[in-house]
């Protein structure tokens, strides 16, 4: 990829011009103001290029595209140290980098960091965290839809329509102008979403489900509820805990992820911020976002070594839509930052599990083979943060089907941190153009 020359960032007026040589003859000349972001990448500020020239952009996936600005996260495609062989992708939260995040806050602290900018102090937190506390209860309503679904569907599906009936209770009662009336509903979903889980997976089991422990942190309560049963509280693993609280933090926010666009297309609408939740949700529950960590699982658990060749030459297959799941992403060019925290982080729980070893040998075999593969290194295909979260998920003793409400469970702090910030600057309707290559006007002779 050719690298854009680092324009001088003491320049404000520096533009580009867009020529246009038209068929008759003419030339449009189009000037394009240059932005520079924080760390002094150039954009091309183009949004009066339509009503000024006519012409309009052509972006399938918007993969050249910025179609916000947002203070939240940073993402950089690809860092290679001269120490290194592999290059690595950075991310950051509000300035800080996520590696250090995970190993030094806990998830809350960082929601809290997404939410409001900054990390909180003592007062703060202990505020925050007692809202969040007093609000893990879940209303009779939403608690009776959950043991409406049969026990086998989809818990994405299950949580999406919990999350309706929470719609239905709240949001006719908050004023989404008013900041006070948005914190309170941010709390309210971070505080009731693990919940919802919990009594979505022991719906499944067929047992009853357990009351929040407001003795207990946000993580570990949610551990309780999924593990304890009605006559036996489950002795939880402090390692486990700190370990899931990591992984909550790990997959906090990720800039424009399709589900976080998502819920800056619905907002944009001025739709409340349950509804922009549910509608991310439901994009984070496909297979090419947050779907892939079970589909990872699903390929260790019917892998033997012998057949790894096989399923990369599978993957390389143009013909075949089988993609390696946990490989490749829209903007990391090296390797997922979380995916290399992950990968430490579940061999350090696996030591003690050898039964799980297999799988995460199998992984990191397959993922030795596919870094030596030309066609995954010349397409800068790397692992991404999906391709070991299943893995230390299932360490922890987190169940298959769960894994992606456990996505939902962290990326709704990243969710809630852009449907603020979208208020905050009253942002525009999204509505982009289309390229239409369909019919012309035609008469209708029917029937
Ligand atoms: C998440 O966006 C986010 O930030 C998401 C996320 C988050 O935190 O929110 O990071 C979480 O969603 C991680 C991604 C999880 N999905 C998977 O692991 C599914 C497998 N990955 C691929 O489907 C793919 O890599 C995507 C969808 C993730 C990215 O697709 P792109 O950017 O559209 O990639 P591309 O199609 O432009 O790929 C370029 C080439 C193509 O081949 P050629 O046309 O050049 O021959 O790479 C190939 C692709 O076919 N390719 C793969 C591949 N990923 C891309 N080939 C085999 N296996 C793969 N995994």
């Amino acid at each position: 990829m050719s690298q854009p020359i680092k324009v001088d960032e003491y320049q404000q007026d520096y533009q580009a011009t867009l020529s246009i040589s038209q068929p008759d003859g003419d030339t449009i000349e189009y000037p394009i103001p240059i932005l520079l972001d924080t760390h002094g990448d150039p954009y091309l500020q183009v949004s009066s290029l339509y009503n000024e020239t006519g012409y309009t952009l052509y972006d399938e996936g918007l993969r050249s595209t910025a179609v916000t600005e947002s203070k939240i996260t940073r993402i950089h495609p690809s860092l290679q140290h001269a120490d290194e062989d592999t290059p690595h992708g950075v991310l950051q939260y509000r300035g800080y980098s996520v590696k250090q995040l995970a190993t030094t806050c806990s998830f809350l602290e960082t929601a809290y960091l997404l939410l409001y900018g900054d990390m909180p102090n003592e007062e703060e937190f202990n505020t925050f965290s007692e809202a969040i506390k007093s609000n893990r209860m879940l209303d009779k309503n939403t608690e009776d839809m959950i043991d409406l679904f049969d026990k086998k569907t989809d818990p994405m599906i299950v949580l999406s329509s919990a999350l309706t009936s929470l719609a239905g209770r709240y949001e006719s009662k908050y004023d989404m102008h008013k900041a006070e009336d948005r914190h309170e509903i941010a709390v309210r979903l971070i505080a009731k979403i693990p919940t919802i889980v919990a009594n979505i997976f022991k719906h499944e089991q067929g047992q009853r489900a357990l009351t929040p422990d407001e003795s207990l942190g946000h993580t570990a309560n949610f551990l309780h509820m999924l593990l304890s049963t009605q006559s036996k509280t489950a002795e939880l693993n402090p390692d486990h805990i700190k370990v899931l609280d990591m992984i909550l933090t790990l997959h906090a926010d990720h800039q424009l992820a399709v589900s976080t666009f998502v819920t800056r297309c619905v907002s944009s609408a001025k739709s409340p911020a349950i509804s922009s939740v549910i509608a991310a949700n439901l994009a984070l529950a496909g297979p090419l976002h947050g779907g892939a960590n079970i589909k990872v699982i699903e390929l260790l658990s019917d892998l033997q070594a012998d057949d790894i060749p096989l399923i990369l030459e599978k993957a390389k297959d143009r013909d075949n839509s089988f993609k390696l799941p946990g490989f490749g992403h829209r903007v990391y060019k090296g390797i997922d930052p979380r995916a290399e925290v992950l990968r430490e982080l579940t061999h350090k729980i696996l030591k003690s599990d050898p039964e799980e070893e297999p799988l995460f040998e199998l992984a990191l075999k397959l993922e030795e083979m596919a870094l030596e593969d030309p066609y995954f290194t010349e397409r800068n295909l790397f692992p991404n943060v999906d391709f070991y979260s299943g893995l230390a998920l299932k360490a922890i003793g987190i169940p298959k089907e769960l894994f992606t409400t456990i996505f939902a469970i962290s990326r709704v702090a990243g969710w809630l941190a852009h449907i603020e910030e979208g208020w905050e600057n009253d942002a525009p309707l999204f509505r982009p153009k289309q390229y239409y290559t369909g019919l012309k006007e035609r008469p209708l002779n029917w029937p």
